[in-house]
C-alpha cells in the first residue's frame, strides 16, 4: 500500500479518535458545570503511525489483510483520572453508553504486568459514518491514574531508548517506582474526600 491508500484506510480511525476526544472531554465539562469533581482529568488520543502499524504486524505475524481486525489500537484514546476510584466511575459510564460496544476488557490494575505497568484497557467497536456508509472500527481506550500515566510514560521512553532491552538495574528501579506510584495512588485515595473538598472551594474562589 502506498501513502495515499494508507491515508484512506486511516481516515475513519482519525475521525473516531477526534469524535471520541470531543465526547470524553464533554463528560469532563459536564461535571465542571455541575461544580462536581470530574472523574476524568484529561483525555488524549492518537492514530498509530503507519510505520508502527507495519512494525507491529511484522512482530505479531499479522497479514496485511487482517491488520484492521487484529491490531486493536490503530485508534487509541487515553483517559487520565486523579484517583483509582475515578477509573471505576469512568468504566461504569462507558459501559452504559450506546454509541459504542465494549468487546474486550483488560484489567492491568488488579493484574499488573511484570514490568510494573498498570492501567485498565477496554477495546470498543465504534461506528463511524463514512461516505460509503457505516464502518465499525476498533478503538483501544486506556484508563489510568495520573501516577500510572507518569510511570508508563517514563517506562515507555526508556524502552524506546534501550530498544526494549532495559538494563536490569534500571528495570529494578522501575519496579520500585511502580510500587511508589501504587502507594501514591493509595495515599491519595485515603485523603480523597479532603482533596475534593479543597478543590471545590478552590474553583469557587477562582470563579468569584
Ligand atoms: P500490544 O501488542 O502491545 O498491543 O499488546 P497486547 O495486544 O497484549 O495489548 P495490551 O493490553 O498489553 O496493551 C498494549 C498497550 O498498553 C501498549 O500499546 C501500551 O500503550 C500499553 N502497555 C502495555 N504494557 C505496557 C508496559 O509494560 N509499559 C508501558 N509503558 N505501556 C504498556
Ligand atoms: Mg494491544
Amino acid at each position: 500500500m502506498d501513502y495515499r491508500e494508507w491515508e484512506q484506510v486511516l481516515s475513519p480511525y482519525k475521525q473516531a479518535v477526534e469524535e471520541l476526544k470531543v465526547k470524553l472531554k464533554g463528560i469532563r465539562s459536564q461535571f465542571e458545570l455541575e461544580g462536581e469533581h470530574s472523574p476524568i482529568e484529561f483525555v488524549t488520543g492518537r492514530v498509530k503511525p503507519v510505520v508502527s502499524i507495519l512494525d507491529k504486524a511484522r512482530r505479531k505475524n499479522i497479514s496485511k489483510e487482517s491488520i484492521e481486525r487484529e491490531i486493536q489500537d490503530i485508534a487509541g484514546l487515553r483517559i487520565m483520572c486523579q484517583f483509582v476510584e475515578d477509573i471505576h466511575r469512568v468504566l461504569e459510564m462507558l459501559r452504559k453508553r450506546d454509541d459504542f460496544t465494549i468487546i474486550e476488557e483488560r484489567d492491568y490494575i488488579n493484574h499488573q504486568k511484570d514490568s510494573g505497568y498498570r492501567s485498565y484497557h477496554i477495546v470498543v467497536e465504534y461506528p463511524v459514518q463514512t461516505f460509503k456508509g457505516l464502518k465499525k472500527i476498533l478503538v483501544e481506550i486506556q484508563i489510568r491514574t495520573l501516577a500510572m500515566n507518569f510511570w508508563a510514560t517514563i517506562e515507555h521512553s526508556l524502552n524506546y531508548k534501550y530498544s526494549g532491552n532495559i538494563p536490569e538495574d534500571i528495570k529494578d528501579r522501575l519496579q520500585r517506582a511502580a510500587e511508589a506510584a501504587y502507594r501514591l495512588d493509595e495515599e491519595m485515595s485515603q485523603i480523597r474526600g479532603e482533596i475534593q473538598e479543597a478543590q471545590v472551594i478552590f474553583s469557587r474562589k477562582i470563579e468569584s
